[in-house]
């Protein structure tokens, strides 16, 4: 059994891309209203561009792609504390200004929004821009409107969503001046051939198949920070192809993501990051909390389960000043739950993790712990 880590497009789609990505300019309208990139990392840089210049304040919590290679293009970066619930440690941020601070990056993390309402008010009372960080949550919405709306810009990765070889978008909301669209000349036509083969050898179901293709099969990523680029001919013209279906993406992640939550209910040593899918949420993938996370991680997959582990840890992190976000994205494993992910699938996922879960040593409470809980009488 082979549960995919991304989602594919059907052959059909894949020829009907490459024929009308043939036609298509390497370059994007400038008067478009979303830049289109190649890579969310570079919708960021360019947005930083934008705005004055100064340090960017991130999580702690963040994916080492999305910050690392910032200071190489101009913009510092410091990090601050996320609480339990991954919202910014307002308190430490106020404690901690600095007038060399220009901007305040906001991650909505697995498509779930973060603390708008308060970011918008605090970066209005610390003159701060907001970036809203959409890069997991193209198709999510907050109070009725799409992620991304709220802040001065907004970045997000579709290719994180949709089954493109590259494709991220930079917003602004207050119709600030953006940086002109890269051009991506950068022939991907065997990108689509990958995804007929792809799309074939999960239909099949086959791990041997898996194994024997995989070089050909999985997406190689080439960036180079210092030379932005566009999205690629064939990724924009799949991508205007599935924009009819977002809805039903979105339904089925939603449907994908309430059946395993149910399921992992009550699993020990497995803790959904994320127990409560919340309206309006188009999720990235399930994110789960294990202290054991990479003998799980390695479980699933030699079981077929295309798992991965989120975030890698920035490189100018001080793992020791942020130890409990250090230790979270240690303990952090995604769940695949996208669009071609099917009931067969999650059963199968279940089956290796409860498995799992039973061959684990059941924590001993001590003494003061089972006093610590014992209902206390007024
Ligand atoms: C929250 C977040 N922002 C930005 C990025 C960068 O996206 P990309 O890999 O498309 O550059 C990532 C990458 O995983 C991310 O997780």
């Amino acid at each position: 059994m082979i549960v995919p880590t991304l989602p594919h497009s059907n052959p059909w789609e894949s020829i009907r891309a490459l024929q009308m990505g043939s036609g298509r300019s390497a370059i994007q309208n400038d008067t478009d209203e979303v830049r289109l990139f190649a890579f969310g990392r570079q919708a960021l840089a360019a947005g930083l561009r934008s705005l004055p210049s100064g340090s960017l304040l991130v999580p702690a919590y963040i994916c080492d792609t999305a910050v690392d290679t910032l200071p190489a293009v101009g913009t510092p970066v410091r990090f601050y504390p996320v609480k339990e619930d991954l919202t910014p440690d307002w308190d430490w941020l106020d404690q901690h200004r600095s007038p060399e601070d220009t901007a305040l990056l906001l991650v909505h993390n697995f498509g779930f929004p973060n603390d708008i309402p308060r970011a918008v008010e605090y970066c209005q009372y610390a003159s701060l821009s907001l970036i809203e960080d959409c890069a997991h949550s193209f198709l999510s919405e907050f109070e009725g409107e799409p992620l991304g709306k709220t802040g001065d810009l907004a970045v997000f990765c579709y290719r994180k969503t949709l089954p493109l070889y590259t494709g991220a978008g930079l917003y602004s909301t207050s119709g600030r001046q953006l940086p002109a669209g890269s051009a991506n000349t950068t022939n991907t036509n065997i990108w689509a051939y990958r995804q007929m083969l792809s799309w074939a050898v999960y239909k099949t179901r086959s791990s041997f198949l898996k194994r024997f293709l995989n070089r050909l099969i999985s997406r190689g990523e080439s960036y180079d920070p210092r030379e932005p680029s566009g999205i690629d001919r064939y990724s924009r013209s799949l991508m205007e192809r599935l924009s009819p279906s977002v809805e039903s993406i979105r339904v089925k992640r939603r449907r994908n993501y309430s059946a395993l939550a149910i399921e992992l209910k009550g699993m020990s040593s497995i803790n959904p990051i994320k127990p409560v899918l919340l309206e309006g949420v188009s999720p990235w993938g399930f994110p789960l909390r294990v202290e054991k996370r990479d003998e799980l991680l390695d479980r699933l997959r030699s079981n077929g389960v295309g798992a991965w582990s989120w975030p890698g840890i920035p490189r100018l992190l001080d793992q020791e000043a942020f130890s409990s976000e250090a230790r979270l994205a240690r303990e952090t494993l995604m769940l695949p739950i996208h669009q071609d992910i099917e009931q067969f699938h999650i059963d199968h996922m279940v089956k290796v993790l409860s498995k799992w879960t039973l061959e684990q040593p059941i924590e001993q409470v001590t003494w003061e712990q089972f006093h610590e809980d014992l209902p206390r009488t007024p």
